[in-house]
């Protein structure tokens, strides 16, 4: 399998950077919004939470910008058309809900009645956008079901990567992984 095409370097350290960080925000933004409001824990859990959504949305974008020049290596020849589709389908859901969940949970922030200022990573102001307060519950729905789409998303995505190498035993979850010496 050694001399099959697999993901570049930046590719795979972005991936699973991302993917560390994104479970990350999944489940600690879950956990936060159960603390007692304005609890310092939940204060801190809450910068931490924009800092981190912050540094996926500019890594995305670059992301992104590595993508368009260097292509994923095509997908097993004995996957039908559907399943193909499916995949591209799931991934690009993913890229885009990690273009729009920053956005929009900027949008919260920016909106909100409490108007706490963001400080990423402690050292850089976020300045708010300039959007009505009126917006606040829309973007706060928008963002809570854009993270379970993601979810629900991943869920698939995990199940097909676990499918792939288990079941129908080809390279696809391989070639996203560091090469092992032999
Ligand atoms: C933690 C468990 C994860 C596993 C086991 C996993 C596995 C994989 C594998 C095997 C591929 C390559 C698919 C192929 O060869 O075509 C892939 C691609 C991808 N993964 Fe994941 N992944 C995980 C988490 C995530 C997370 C959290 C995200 C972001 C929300 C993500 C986003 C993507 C995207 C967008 C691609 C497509 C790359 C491209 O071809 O452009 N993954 N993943
Ligand atoms: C890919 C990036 C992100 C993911 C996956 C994510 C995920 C989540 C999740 C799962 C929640 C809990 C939702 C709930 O319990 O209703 C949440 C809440 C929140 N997130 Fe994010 N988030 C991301 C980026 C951001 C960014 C960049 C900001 C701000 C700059 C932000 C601000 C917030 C705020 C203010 C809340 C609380 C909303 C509320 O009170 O309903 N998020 N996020």
């Amino acid at each position: 399998m050694s001399g099959r095409a697999r993901y570049d370097a930046v590719a795979m350290g972005l991936h699973w950077l991302m993917a560390a960080a994104i479970l990350g925000l999944l489940g600690a933004g879950l956990y936060m919004t159960s603390l007692r409001p304005g609890s310092p824990q939940q204060f801190q859990l809450y910068q931490i939470h924009k800092s981190v959504g912050a540094a996926v949305f500019i890594l995305t974008l670059a992301r992104l910008v590595w993508r368009l020049g260097h292509r994923p290596p095509p997908l097993p020849a004995a996957m039908s058309r559907a399943e193909r589709a499916v995949a591209h389908a799931g991934h690009w859901t993913l890229y885009s809900l990690m273009v729009v969940l920053p956005l929009v949970g900027w949008a919260v922030v920016s909106t909100s009645p409490f108007n706490i200022p963001t400080l990423l990573f402690g050292t850089i102001p976020l300045p708010h956008l300039p959007l009505p307060r009126s917006i606040n519950d829309a973007a706060k729905l928008a963002h809570t079901a854009g993270a379970w789409i993601m979810i629900v998303t991943l869920a698939g995505h995990v199940g097909a990567a676990l499918r792939h190498h288990f079941l129908l035993r080809d390279d696809v979850l391989s070639r996203m992984l560091p090469r092992r010496k032999t």
